[in-house]
């Protein structure tokens, strides 16, 4: 269902700490100057409801069982989608998702070790199948990312150890290797207007494939 809508949907993904949100930041400051039509938003987190769903999900202190877990990341993204990701891509908007569907299978299924299969079923469901045609990868190892993370509060998730990190990020790559069409990695652990403009380049060219007005 990649081309019901005329606009252009566009996730971005990786461990924590790889500096994505620095990077979208400074991506829509651009996007602001250009006065290019555009939706930002994230999973969990992108509507009012999301974020009630965001701070259960990652205050630290109390147990969530996997399942749970996964059930709430699903919802808040089935909410982000009838909310804001479709009304933005049927008004023609380019619509960027911080972390989508790919993080539920990265998190939950890598990480926690839940089904793939049933991830990706659920994910379906959550999203009538839809899907990004771009999917930007910010990698780094997880030992610099684990370092790189604020000193001040952690979540419930970047609470995990490292092996739990290891593994999402082990799930990324594999993800990215299987759909290699959709996804394009970048090297996170560069510098930062380095990482900056290799994100700008790789959504301008898919856009410029379109006809579509870039920054
Ligand atoms: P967030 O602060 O948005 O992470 P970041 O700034 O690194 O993008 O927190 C979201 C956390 O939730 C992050 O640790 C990844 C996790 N997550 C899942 O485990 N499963 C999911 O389906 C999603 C969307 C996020």
């Amino acid at each position: 269902m990649a081309h019901k809508y005329p606009g252009t949907f566009i996730s971005l993904e990786g461990p924590d700490g790889a500096g994505k949100t620095t990077q979208v930041r400074l991506l829509a400051a651009k996007l602001d100057a250009a006065a290019i039509p555009y939706v930002l938003t994230r999973d969990p987190g992108g509507t009012p409801l999301g974020k009630q769903i965001r701070h259960i999900l990652l205050k630290p202190g109390h147990p969530v069982a996997p399942m749970t877990e996964l059930l709430l990341y699903q919802a808040d993204r089935a909410q982000n989608l009838a909310e804001v990701i479709l009304p933005g891509l049927q008004a023609g908007k380019l619509v960027i998702c911080d972390r989508y569907v790919d993080s539920s299978l990265a998190y939950q299924g890598y990480g926690r070790d839940l089904d793939l299969p049933l991830i990706q079923q659920l994910n379906a469901m959550s999203t009538g199948g839809l899907k990004p045609e771009l999917t930007l990868l910010f990698d780094i190892e997880s030992e610099k990312a684990m370092g790189r993370k604020h000193q001040g509060g952690h979540d419930r998730m970047e609470n995990e150890d490292l092996s739990f990190h290891r593994k999402v990020r082990e799930g990324y790559l594999t993800l990215a290797k299987e759909e290699p069409t959709r996804w394009r990695t970048i090297d996170a652990s560069k510098a930062l207007h380095t990482v900056q403009e290799e994100m700008c380049k790789i959504i301008g060219d898919h856009m410029a494939a379109k006809k579509l007005v870039f920054i």
